[in-house]
């Protein structure tokens, strides 16, 4: 995947374990409980954006647009009132009973306030149920972001209703309908550590699946601590490349499966991220490759 296909997240050291950020028109979720920063991620994501040129639009089930910009402020982030005035950002503020269910309105109202494309689209929060009836609930919410894929790249967030460990069902949409799920967690024994980040999924490329630790500064925001060895581990290793050609050489009396195998031991080889010698996983696909069983 080439880097320009990526969307940074704004969120300091996440697009170091997510392949450089989210995918172009994608549906991204950041889930949590309550006062985990979650707004505070959705806000992040959207003034990166328009830092470096981009448009948002912010649906907010939740604060009005005078509180938005009032916690930006208090955050550090004045330049929220210039992005507003010059057009590039519009916060629509919504409560879920104005939109009929189920309901494709979302992306009308999305669509009217910023005519543009690329778009950097937030819902804040999603609740349950924003969109639709429970009859149709998974069509019309796939059809939604179906749409939502048209215009841009969007962030979702999801409160977790907890109750004490435990994530309470149904308080969240089917997550497989989301590119991105990113979950963050605060223990609260108010200690440095306690803030976590881990990554659910994320599809289309490889990412960190360790918990790290994140903290909200006046100023910047959120900011990940993901150690050196961490982001080593997600980098793919050249220490095996000897291997790698030694199969590929074995591809070549193959006919046109070998042809196919090569292209994917060099997509395999470009990938290997760990410090494994990958003979064992070549050995065994060129064995199962060469057996003559379908006729
Ligand atoms: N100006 C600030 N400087 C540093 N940290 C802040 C600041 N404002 C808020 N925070 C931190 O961010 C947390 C709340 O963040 P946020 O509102 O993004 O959470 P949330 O997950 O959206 O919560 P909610 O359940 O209210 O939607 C606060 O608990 C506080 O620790
Ligand atoms: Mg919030």
């Amino acid at each position: 995947m080439k880097k320009q296909d990526r969307i940074s997240t704004g969120i300091y050291g996440l697009d170091d374990l997510t392949g450089g950020g989210f995918r172009g028109n994608t549906i991204n979720v950041v889930r949590g409980g309550t006062g985990v920063g979650k707004t505070t991620f959705a806000l992040q994501y959207s003034l990166f954006g328009l830092g470096h040129g981009g448009k948002v639009v912010f649906v907010s089930f939740e604060m009005s647009e005078e509180q938005i910009i009032r916690d930006c402020i208090d955050i550090g982030w004045e330049e929220i009132g210039y992005h507003i005035e010059q057009g590039n950002l519009k916060i629509i503020h919504l409560f879920g009973e104005d939109l009929t269910f189920p309901s494709l309105d979302i992306i009308e109202m999305v669509r009217k306030a910023m005519p543009a494309q690329n778009l950097r689209i937030v819902i804040d929060p999603l609740t349950y149920p924003t969109f639709y009836s429970e009859k149709e609930e998974r069509k019309s919410l796939s059809t939604i972001f179906k749409e939502l894929r048209k215009l841009g790249t969007t962030v979702i967030t999801l409160e977790d209703l907890e109750d004490g460990n435990h994530i309470l069902e149904g308080s969240t949409m089917p997550l497989y309908l989301a590119d991105t799920v990113v979950y963050l967690q605060n223990l609260g024994f108010g200690e440095m550590y306690d803030r976590t980040l881990r990554i659910m999924k994320h599809r289309g490329s490889k990412h960190g699946d360790s918990l790290y630790p994140y903290s909200i500064e006046t100023g910047f925001g959120i900011v990940l601590r993901a150690s050196q060895k961490q982001i080593e581990r997600l980098k793919p290793k050249t220490k095996f490349d000897e291997q790698f050609k030694e199969a590929i050489e074995k591809t070549i009396t193959m006919g046109e499966i070998g042809k196919r195998l090569s292209a994917r031991i060099r997509v395999l080889q470009k990938n290997w991220t760990r410090d494994e010698d990958p003979s064992h996983i070549l050995k065994l696909v060129l064995e199962e490759e060469k057996k003559d069983t379908v006729k």
